[in-house]
């Protein structure tokens, strides 16, 4: 199979993020911050490490602000639920997840209402119309770091120095950009950043994460043991393990520390840089096909992510025909972002999203294109 839906999740995996794993589950595997044996010990120090190598990663001073979840939508429900209170605004874009949008439609019911700020036609958004949806009760800004439809890079550094400016924090939703672009919470003055580990981090799937300044007061979305002050009714509020409550997934979280520290080693600007370039010669195939329509941005403005669709056919069975007669696997739809397909202007029709990892090559970049020609030609 040609993999090409790493926007969904990467694969494959890096070869040692299995072994770790395989490690911890044979070899060592007790319940960290629970008990004083050796085995809890070593489990507790190695998810440790793995808190350090993701938060190196992301420009995180301080691992203990990184809380690990099980997905970003986790994550988002975290930052949301957890900060807001009744009578806060929130500013957000029209390129937003459901993982965003879902929790704020609930939110309304405690008195936190929003405004949508709409992107153009190729699903960027203009810093200063985030700036000018700000009202006096505006208590958070969050926006996707890259669209997952488009690929659409955000102008985050700028979005930062508003919310710096105006004293109101930044969420960013950095599912499809955590592992796959330069990322630094310091430096784009992002006061919560969600993430997976499973996509750009390339990690096991069912790991996440969600990095929380220390200025920002938040509450816990789950309440439970968290291995701390177990005689208190109440919940411990220190970081990280105030937020973890319950047993969390030991050898997936080592597996995303190796994950995390193999992507380090190899540069997340190469990583960037190549899997743009795979995504440019796509895009550079698919011009020569009049009956192909793309969407969104050129590729040295968005991420491994193209968005398409052949004329007089349905997307759905676009990618059915790639995965049946070609082996390749890319994503039909709506990517669960029904706004986004909105301001791009495939609402009506949804479409297919290719979307490239650090594995893939030039070479099933061909095959993939040549697979849509002779779709789109031969009928
Ligand atoms: N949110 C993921 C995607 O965009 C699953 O496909």
């Amino acid at each position: 199979m040609i993999y090409l839906d790493n926007g969904a999740t990467s694969f494959p995996k890096p070869r040692g993020m299995i072994t770790e794993m395989e490690d911890c589950i044979l070899h060592y595997c007790g319940n960290p911050g629970r008990s004083g044996h050796d085995m809890s010990m070593k489990t507790g120090e190695a998810v440790y490490r793995a808190r350090k190598n993701v938060a190196g990663l992301l420009g995180i001073d301080d691992p203990s602000r990184l809380i690990f979840t099980k997905n970003t939508t986790e994550s988002l429900n975290m930052a949301l639920q957890g900060f807001l209170q009744e009578g806060d605004h929130v500013v957000t874009t029209s390129m937003e997840h459901n993982s965003v949008y879902r929790p704020l439609k609930k939110l309304e019911e405690r008195g936190v209402s929003h405004t949508i700020v709409k992107g153009d036609r190729q699903g960027h958004i203009a810093a200063p119309a985030i700036e000018k949806a700000i009202t006096a009760s505006t208590h958070l800004l969050v926006i996707t770091g890259a669209s997952n439809v488009t690929g659409t890079i955000m102008p985050l550094d700028e979005i930062g120095e508003i919310a710096e400016r105006h004293h109101i924090p930044l969420l960013v939703d950095g599912a499809q950009c955590a592992g796959s672009l330069p990322l630094n919470v310091s430096r784009s003055k992002i006061s919560m950043l969600a993430f997976p580990g499973h996509k750009g981090l390339l990690g096991p799937l069912g790991t996440g994460g969600l990095y929380v300044a220390p200025e920002i007061e938040l509450a816990p979305l789950l309440y439970g043991g968290t291995g701390t002050q177990s005689k208190s009714r109440e919940q411990p509020c220190e970081f990280p393990e105030g937020f973890e409550a319950g047993t969390i997934n030991a050898p997936a979280l080592i597996g995303l520390g190796y994950s995390a520290g193999f992507i380090r080693k190899v540069g997340v600007e190469a990583i960037s840089f190549y899997e743009r370039e795979l995504i440019r010669q796509f895009d550079e195939a698919l011009k020569n096909m009049d009956f192909v329509q793309v969407y969104g941005p050129p590729a040295e403005e968005k991420t491994g992510i193209t968005l398409f669709n052949i004329r007089d056919m349905e997307c759905e069975e676009v990618t059915a025909r790639l995965n049946r007669e070609y082996g390749i696997a890319v994503r039909g739809g709506y990517h669960c972002s029904g706004f986004a397909h909105l301001t791009v202007g495939t609402w009506e029709t949804g479409a297919v999203r290719l979307s490239v990892g650090p594995f893939n090559t030039r070479r099933e970049i061909r095959r993939a294109a040549e697979a849509v020609w002779k779709i789109g030609k031969v009928r």
